[in-house]
């Protein structure tokens, strides 16, 4: 199951001239499951590449709200709130339903027929040995995840990725098992039915990997965090309170930055001429840990004041919002009735007019 290099593409497709028009080339989907608030490692995982892909090619954009279910269906209390807050936020950063397809994968209920039929030929065995449900299994102890939902997680998204005969799928290393079962998918139908659908290739971003408040990967799990919607406010206090090389304990001493989760964030957010600055100050004690901090605040609100900006404007406009997600699920849902219409009559499955 481990995916080939050779199904990895790292850099973006190569542009090509779209012959017939019926199957536009470099279609992507992806889509996030709404469990709350953005947080930087979000923006840098997936927001930020999302946000430049829209400007270059047909993108459909998701909240598996479903998907969250397969995991948390006994508290839903929440998920409707998340939604909401997930939308402000992708918004806010600035995807744009001007440029890109932006919907709720409930609102299409194709994703849930198309989820049904490639169910009918996934065998069990790809499902139990895909290696996040073991993990989480382990992993999980609070929850009962021994459900058909969970087991099926990856059917239902290489429904919403074949569902767009898309040909990209922007997604983290942890998403490859799922995306290397999509296209084993997409292959048993292509065997058992003929073409229908292209083979989706993953997409991936060299992303680096952000680093929490408390120098863990960055995590709503691990509980530090600094998110899209934190207050200036907020996220000076965060960031002052941040550790640093723990060596460096007096102004004095010389600190080691690779040691530094301020450093890390540097990383993402801080040109090199300046990180270079900071990295040679504080191997000198040139510098002192807050004005480092000063410099990557001052950075990140670059960023996050005109997110809160964008944010602010569309909060209250609850008419908008609902306004985005409909057009949006109705031009997804028009690709998805195309694509269930091949499949079906790939599959000689009855379509309307049985009898005539
Ligand atoms: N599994 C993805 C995640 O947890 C979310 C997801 C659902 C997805 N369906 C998808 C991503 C289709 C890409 C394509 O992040
Ligand atoms: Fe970290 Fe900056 Fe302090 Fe160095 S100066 S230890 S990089 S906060």
């Amino acid at each position: 199951m481990e995916p080939t290099p050779a199904s990895v593409s790292i850099s973006s497709p190569e542009e090509k001239k779209p012959e017939g028009q019926e199957i536009p080339i470099h279609r992507i989907v992806s889509g996030i499951q709404p469990s709350g608030k953005l947080h930087l490692g979000n923006y840098m995982g997936a927001l930020k590449n999302w946000i430049d892909l829209q400007n270059r090619y047909e993108c459909y954009f998701f909240i598996a709200d479903w998907h969250a279910l397969s995991t948390n269906y006994e508290n839903t209390s929440l998920l409707k709130d998340n939604i909401r807050n997930m939308l402000l936020d992708w918004l806010a950063l600035g995807l744009d339903p001007g440029k890109c397809t932006i919907f709720l994968q409930s609102d299409v209920l194709e994703h849930a027929e198309l989820n049904l039929l490639l169910g009918m030929i996934t065998p069990v065995s790809w499902l139990l040995r895909n290696p996040s449900y073991k993990d989480q299994q382990e992993q999980i102890h609070a929850r009962d995840l021994a459900t058909f939902g969970f087991l099926g997680y990856p059917v239902l998204m290489a429904a919403d990725i074949l569902l767009y005969r898309a040909d990209h799928v922007p997604v983290g290393l942890d998403q490859l098992p799922h995306l290397e079962l999509t296209r084993e998918i997409a292959r048993r139908l292509l065997h058992l039915y003929g073409p229908c659908v292209p083979e989706p290739l993953p997409l991936l971003t060299p992303t680096p990997k952000l680093l929490g408040l408390d120098g863990r990967k960055m995590s709503k799990s691990y509980d530090n965090c600094i998110y899209i919607s934190d207050s200036a406010e907020v996220v000076w206090e965060k960031i002052r309170t941040m550790m640093t090389d723990p060596q460096r304990v007096r102004r004095t001493d010389p600190g080691d930055p690779q040691k530094c989760p301020v450093f890390n964030l540097h990383g993402s957010f801080t040109d090199d001429a300046a990180r270079k600055e900071i990295d040679k100050g504080c191997r000198t004690a040139g510098i002192g840990c807050i004005d480092c901090k000063k410099i990557l605040y001052a950075n990140i609100e670059t960023l996050l004041s005109s997110a809160r900006r964008n944010r602010q404007k569309l909060e209250g406009d609850t008419a908008l919002l609902g306004s985005i997600l409909e057009e949006g699920a109705e031009n997804a849902r028009q690709e998805a009735k195309k694509t269930l219409s091949i499949v079906r009559k790939a599959m000689k499955l009855p379509e309307k007019h049985l009898f005539g």
